[in-house]
């Protein structure tokens, strides 16, 4: 089958700098059904329909088996239990709601926000290292430590151990990667995974338990919740979650950002005069460039019919966000980057009761390093395009970014917040 050669392609590392063509291609059939039973869905209304339909599962108790048919793993991997990103309702919605009381309003409404005076001084300290040379690599340099020392305050863990978190969440991040081995295999190699980090988030809880400070891992613990607490393995389990997702998406972000503000260098000129350009800008790259292109695995509870297509229970459905955020029934000229696009919902965060929790961070987090980099890098330029990319086909971003400058502005005394401090 045609569309089925296509899906292929987009797997392949050999198309990662470039999938947007081949998007185009699938959307020509919305809801394509693979040789191994996969569906992949590639058209905008389809996506949102089937990420708010009930009979679509995110649990990863059930794996694809030879022929297409789901069906339950028989016993759960060892390590943590499954964070609420692989878990329906009920259960989703009750740690969720748990999770999100440490995140923002109503109960720490300040939390977030409150962040953005910490995050410029964390970009400026950044920034300021590439002084005294002209070449420097966006990833390692910049894009790559700003959100992995966010993620690491907001849980409370030491910055003396943020590098074996990064190994970690490198190599859980691997086993997202569809064409690293079948789904069960990659389950099993990530709970090998999760069964470490597992044992040093336990003893991170065991500190803040007897000392607890402002830190999400802390609130977790502590909180009696309105109705019970959540288990200590699920706390455990929902920072291994928040470590993860909120780990390589921004670091894709920030980069991917960089990178098409020098393709497109009169809106980095634009970013520089006006401020508040910020806003749209991040939510464009969100659709233009999204760091989650896909989400590879949701299983059907029972037939569903879209677009034409019965898709039978128990399949695997694949659902292409970056195409539906291309989707031209969806966005007028979509191939246009245009930061001052209305209307602009885009699926970078995903959709519906799954819709991404560390949004607010993200959101922030950019807002805050894009525009200090533009104005503080002179002559910005890249030194090769497209640069290499990971070959992750669902986290998708480059490996590297170098960039050449001519020198670098000093920072603003005092440091000045760079975002137009917005709401989100
Ligand atoms: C640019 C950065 C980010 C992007 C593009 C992104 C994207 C996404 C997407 C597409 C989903 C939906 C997954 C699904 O439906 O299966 C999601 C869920 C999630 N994200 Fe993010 N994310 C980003 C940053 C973050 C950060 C910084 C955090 C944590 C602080 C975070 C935490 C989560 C969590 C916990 C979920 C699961 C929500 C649920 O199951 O209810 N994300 N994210």
């Amino acid at each position: 089958m045609a569309q089925s050669g296509i899906y292929e392609q987009i797997l392949d590392p050999a198309n990662r700098a470039n999938p947007y063509p081949l998007y185009a291609e699938l959307r020509k059939t919305p809801v394509a059904r693979q040789e191994d039973g996969t569906y992949v869905v590639s058209t905008y209304d389809e996506i949102v329909g089937l990420l708010h339909d009930p009979r679509v599962s995110s649990d990863t108790g059930y794996v694809l088996e030879p022929g297409g048919a789901v069906a339950a793993l028989e016993e759960g991997p060892p390590g943590l239990p499954m964070p609420f990103i692989n878990r329906d309702p009920p259960e989703h919605d009750r740690l969720r709601g748990l999770a999100v009381r440490h995140f923002g309003p109503p109960h720490t409404p300040g939390r977030i926000d409150g962040m953005r005076p910490w995050l410029t001084e964390v970009t400026t300290g950044l920034i300021d290292k590439f002084a005294g040379k002209n070449r420097a690599d966006i990833v390692d340099e910049f894009a790559y430590p700003l959100p992995v020392t966010a993620i690491c305050k907001l849980l409370g863990v030491p910055r003396e151990d943020q590098p074996r978190f990064a190994r970690w969440a490198d190599a859980i991040v691997e086993t997202t990667n569809p064409s690293t081995g079948t789904l069960e295999a990659r389950i099993r190699r990530r709970a090998k995974v999760n069964a470490e980090l597992g044992q040093y988030l336990n003893g991170l809880a065991d500190a803040h338990a007897r000392q607890p400070g402002d830190d999400l891992i802390s609130g977790l613990l502590t909180d009696p919740g309105p109705h019970g607490s959540m288990s200590r393995e699920d706390v455990l389990a929902t920072a291994d979650l928040l470590l993860v997702a909120g780990h390589e998406t921004t670091v894709n972000l920030i980069t991917n950002g960089v990178l098409t503000l020098l393709r497109h260098p009169r809106v980095l000129d634009r970013l520089n005069r006006e401020p508040g350009l910020i806003v749209g800008l991040v939510e464009e790259l969100l659709r233009y460039e999204p760091p989650v292109q896909m989400l590879p695995y949701r299983a059907t509870l029972a037939d569903i019919d879209i677009a034409g297509t019965t898709i039978p229970d128990g399949s695997v459905l694949a659902l292409m966000l970056a195409a539906g955020s291309r989707d031209p029934g969806r966005f007028p000229d979509p191939d246009r980057f245009d930061p001052d696009r209305t209307n602009n919902q885009h699926l970078g965060y995903g959709a519906g009761i799954h819709y991404c929790f560390g949004a607010p961070l993200a959101r922030v987090e950019t807002q805050v390093a894009l525009p200090e980099l533009a104005r503080r890098l002179v002559n910005l330029r890249l030194v090769t395009d497209p640069p290499p990319y990971r070959p992750n086909p669902v986290l998708r971003g480059p490996n590297h970014l170098l960039v050449e400058y001519d020198a670098v502005v000093p920072a603003a005394e005092p440091v000045r917040a760079a975002s137009p401090g917005q709401s989100m």
